[in-house]
């Protein structure tokens, strides 16, 4: 099957790197249609030109509202026909009208066990609040920042002495694991999002996530 994936970013892209060599490995079923940053310096935007991927910059910078960026968006990303599109360190607020135009078929990783630490500085946080385990999640995206249905999961001790920037970094690793693993699971229709609720083959997630544990 070649159906297309969309890959949103806004940095590094070290999670998209985690995706392009999972899909050249063959291990993922379909292609990346294009990479679309919204910020012109992504490094991710020159990992994806490495590999021939297109790519796009869309510049939140020059837009007067978040709307007309969304919508902005939406028309450049429709025009790649998606499956599948994937926030990959896409660093910004969507709207509910960019949330629902793909509903069922956008997900996100964010940096922490969710439901706990939507937002920002996860690893800090973590850390601050004494807990003993920390990791990456990957979900559905719904109206709720960070808040969508979640179908997998990586967890990391958290160490005594450690810093939000090396948990980070442990992090990360695991983020590398899950990620293409979802995407894949996703393109295979394994995975799908059912009256809200994530389904692996055809059985209801709900309370019972698939987690990588280290
Ligand atoms: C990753 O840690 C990802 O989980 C996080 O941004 C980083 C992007 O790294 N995403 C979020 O915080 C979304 N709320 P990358 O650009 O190297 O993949």
């Amino acid at each position: 099957m070649s159906g297309s994936i969309v890959i949103l970013i806004s940095g590094s892209g070290s999670n998209l790197q985690a995706i392009i060599d999972a899909v050249d490995a063959g291990e993922i079923t379909g292609h990346i249609s294009a990479v679309i940053s919204n910020r012109p310096e992504a490094f991710g935007l020159e990992r994806a030109k490495n590999v021939g991927i297109h790519t796009e910059v869309i510049d939140h910078t020059g837009y007067k509202s978040r709307e007309i960026f969304d919508l902005n968006l939406i028309r450049k990303i429709d025009e790649f026909e998606p499956d599948l599109v994937i926030l990959a360190g896409f660093m910004r607020i969507l709207t509910p009208d960019f949330v629902r135009r793909y509903s069922g078929k956008l997900i996100n990783i964010h940096p922490s066990l969710l439901p706990k630490y939507q937002g920002l500085h996860t690893h800090k946080r973590a850390i601050e609040a004494g807990d003993s385990e920390h990791g990456a999640s990957v979900h559905f995206v719904t109206e709720e920042l960070d808040g969508g249905p979640v179908f997998m999961q990586a967890s990391v001790p958290v160490l005594s002495g450690d810093t939000p920037e090396a948990l980070a970094q442990r992090v990360l690793i695991q983020e590398h694991k899950i990620f293409p693993i979802a995407v894949k699971w996703f393109m295979q229709g394994r995975v799908q999002l059912q009256n809200g609720t994530p389904h692996l083959d055809g059985v209801s997630l709900e309370g019972n996530i698939p987690r990588l544990t280290l």
